[in-house]
């Protein structure tokens, strides 16, 4: 039986035969070819469809890590700043511990519903401040580093070490690294935990190659692209809407070490990359996410695949749709409303 990703992957992470392991089974997620994306652009595309995690997103890899070595530690309080995602995932771990409080300070009215929803459900102490992200970073490092409450944001090295998991396992299903890994940068941990990830299999030849790192921010929030913290970010995508990265400086080792890059999307290309996964992958992935394929098609517009026709790309969604079903619902057409008759149905549908 699947056990979850601590167990699977023990080997390579910090923890021992003391540490109480809090897990849902998180990890183990699919890894999916996409015949559209990879008609479009030439390449073998790949999704690592990471919304199939037990809290609908990457999250809960860092987390299983950083609640187990929190419980360890016989932390009391854990507490986190977001933008959604972790706020959902550290309370439903928390939770789970069956010992530990967590508190999420999230930015009012910029956070997707359904995470909202979930940082509430699983009893977390929600505080909406009335500023970004990053205000709310900065008070969560200010309060962690005064008082005995565990911080389980991405600076947390624990939060790292659970996420490089994930490219434990596109190597695993692959039996190699891909050319390329496309993914959504925000507060810039998951790129920093793919990059490690992807080293650390190297080493020891599960890997033969290392991919380059293709990092997407959202244009409108895109400090590492730009060169200079971004004082007021704007993005539909919420998920990624972050001034000044935590990990910056790693994600630029991943660039630069990978022969990567960083670039921007525009948040027409996040939902036209969206609409597309969802209408023709038939993968529903939150907009935050599809920042990744909006990059990947992007880079394929400029030719920058030109000299690599069928090369392996893995994109990662980084958490499931249904997290924010407003911005589902306001991207579509609204259902069309008729009578309960047949005659007026089959008309709607040109039968
Ligand atoms: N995609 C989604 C869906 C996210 O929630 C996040 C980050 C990212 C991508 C970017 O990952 O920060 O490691 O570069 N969400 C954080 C949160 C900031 O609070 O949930 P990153």
């Amino acid at each position: 039986m699947y056990q979850g990703l601590i167990h699977r992957y023990r080997e390579f992470l910090p923890v021992t035969a003391k540490t109480p392991i809090v897990t849902l089974s998180e990890g183990n997620t699919p890894l999916i070819y996409s015949e559209d994306l990879s008609s479009r652009t030439g390449l073998k595309v790949y999704l690592k469809y990471e919304g199939l995690n037990p809290t609908g997103s990457f999250k809960d890899r860092g987390m299983t890590m950083a609640i187990s070595k929190a419980k360890e530690k016989g932390a009391k309080i854990v507490m986190c700043a977001s933008t959604g995602n972790t706020s959902a995932s550290a309370a439903a771990y928390a939770a789970r511990s069956g010992s530990m409080k967590c508190i999420v300070l999230i930015p009012d009215g910029n956070i997707a519903l359904g995470k909202l929803a979930q940082a509430m459900i699983h009893n977390a102490k929600v505080l909406a401040i009335q500023g970004n992200f990053d205000d709310a970073l900065d008070l969560v490092k200010a309060i962690t580093q005064k008082y005995p409450v565990e911080l389980v944001n991405s600076i947390n090295p624990f939060r790292i070490e659970g996420q490089k998991t994930a490219a434990f396992e596109v190597c695993d299903d692959l039996t190699d690294a891909p050319e390329f890994h496309a993914i959504p940068v925000g507060n810039a941990g998951n790129i920093t935990a793919y990059w490690k990830g992807y080293n650390e299999y190297k080493k020891i030849g599960k890997a033969k190659q290392l991919p380059k790192m293709l990092g997407f921010q959202a244009a409108g929030a895109a400090p590492i692209v730009l060169g200079k913290v971004v004082k007021d970010p704007k993005t539909i995508a919420t998920a990624i809407k972050i001034g000044n990265p935590a990990s910056w400086k790693q994600a630029e080792a991943a660039r630069d070490e990978s022969k990567g890059l960083i670039d921007s999307v525009t948040d027409k290309e996040i939902i036209d990359a969206y609409k597309i996964l969802a209408a023709h992958s038939g993968i529903f992935a939150e907009p935050g996410s599809a920042a990744s394929v909006a990059g990947l098609l992007k880079l394929k517009a400029q030719g920058y695949f030109d000299k690599h026709k069928g090369a392996r790309v893995v994109c990662t969604l980084t958490g499931h749709g249904l997290k924010d079903p407003d911005n589902a619902i306001k991207n579509v057409e609204a259902p069309v409303k008729i009578k309960a008759d047949l005659k007026a149905v089959l008309k709607e549908i040109g039968l």
